[in-house]
């Protein structure tokens, strides 16, 4: 079985071939990832219509190379899977719509794949999942969800923030630094030459006993304790960096490890854009592992937006058999959970 997959539902448009077949575990046959940040830097963040129409620019051919790279024609493909939402509106209808025409035309079945959902297995691009239940870690941009994964489609949300999501904490605590778009990368990469004690900052709802998150008191204390330094050199941003990078991760790790300790899951996977972290993995395999809870990693580049995980994630949907709507359309807001009553 082939698939092919397409991701356009922020900043990043991607197409990948996931290929398996029964009993083997599947394998990536081509993936590629055009990254529109240079283009959004300059504007502090992603401007929706900028990024719809680059993806009209980039998708076709983006998708002609990954065919050739997996050395497969259109005839090939046994499905296409397209990210249906969240995400941007704009974004998500040029992916939806370019997947449905090809489809169309190829006469291929065309699959709408929730974007966390794809985040939610990604470990499995690189590893094998291991037994369900396990609980997931999720970090995006605009996500911060523990997750308890029972089955393919059927997802238990166990906590999540109640305001920021943990990269919008990174990307708002690098924009008060004065770092680049996005800031998530800007803060771990000045963070490695930073002292992570210098600066007290709060560890929200660390010592709550629920799976909650909490991000935006945190970003309010960076910026009061930002205000408060006369000479920001090179240094003491870097010392922010790291205090900043320490408050978040300690936080993810503190509450996914309660929510392993919680559901008696011995197995916990993180995803989504953070858990290309190297602090917050750190953290976790030395801390899990003091519980005897094993971690699952994703690789780097299947932590932030790729379309091997939308491919993948519609591979375990067909194996197990759930069926697809028939009616579709590119949803903006979509609960993940909303996934587990179909
Ligand atoms: O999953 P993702 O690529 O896109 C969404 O679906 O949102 O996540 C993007 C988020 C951004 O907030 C970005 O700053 C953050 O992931 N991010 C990181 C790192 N790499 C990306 N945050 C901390 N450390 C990183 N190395
Ligand atoms: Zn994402």
């Amino acid at each position: 079985m082939n698939i092919l997959g397409i991701e356009t539902s922020c900043d990043e448009t991607a197409a990948a071939v996931w290929h398996s077949q029964a009993g083997d575990g599947g394998r990536i046959l081509g993936e590629k990832v055009a990254s529109q940040i240079e283009t959004h830097a300059r504007f502090g963040g992603v401007v929706p219509e900028v990024a719809s129409r680059e993806h009209l620019a980039t998708l076709p051919m983006l998708v002609e190379e990954v065919l050739h790279q997996a050395g497969i024609a259109w005839p090939d493909l046994d499905a296409i899977a397209v990210t249906a939402g969240p995400g941007l509106m704009g974004a998500l209808l040029v992916g939806t719509a370019w997947a449905r025409g090809a489809g169309c035309v190829n006469n291929i079945p065309v699959l709408p794949i929730h974007h966390m959902e794809g985040h939610l297995l990604a470990p499995g691009l690189d590893h094998q999942l291991p037994p369900f239940p396990f609980v997931t870690l999720l970090v995006s941009g605009g996500h911060t969800l523990l997750v308890r994964v029972d089955g393919i489609g059927c997802y238990v949300q166990l906590g999540q923030t109640i305001d920021d999501a943990a990269g919008e904490c990174f990307d708002k605590s690098a924009r008060l630094l004065g770092l680049p778009y996005p800031g998530g990368p800007a803060i771990a990469r000045l963070a490695e030459s930073g002292d992570a004690k210098r600066f007290t900052l709060p560890r929200p709802m660390m010592n709550r006993d629920n799976l909650d998150f909490s991000f935006s008191g945190l970003k309010t204390a960076v910026m009061y304790a930002v205000r408060k330094i006369d000479d920001m050199d090179e240094q003491t941003c870097a010392d922010m960096a790291a205090s900043v990078e320490a408050a978040i991760c300690e936080v993810l790790v503190g509450k996914s490890i309660r929510a392993c300790l919680q559901t008696g899951s011995q197995h916990l996977l993180i995803a989504g854009g953070v858990a290309a972290n190297l602090t917050l993995r750190r953290l976790l395999e030395t801390q899990a592992g003091e519980k005897e809870i094993e971690v699952h990693l994703p690789r780097l580049e299947h932590c932030t937006d790729n379309a091997a995980m939308i491919a993948y994630a519609a591979a375990q949907r067909m194996e197990q058999g759930i069926a697809v709507a028939e009616n579709w359309d590119a949803r903006p807001r979509w609960p993940l959970e909303e996934l587990s009553s179909q």
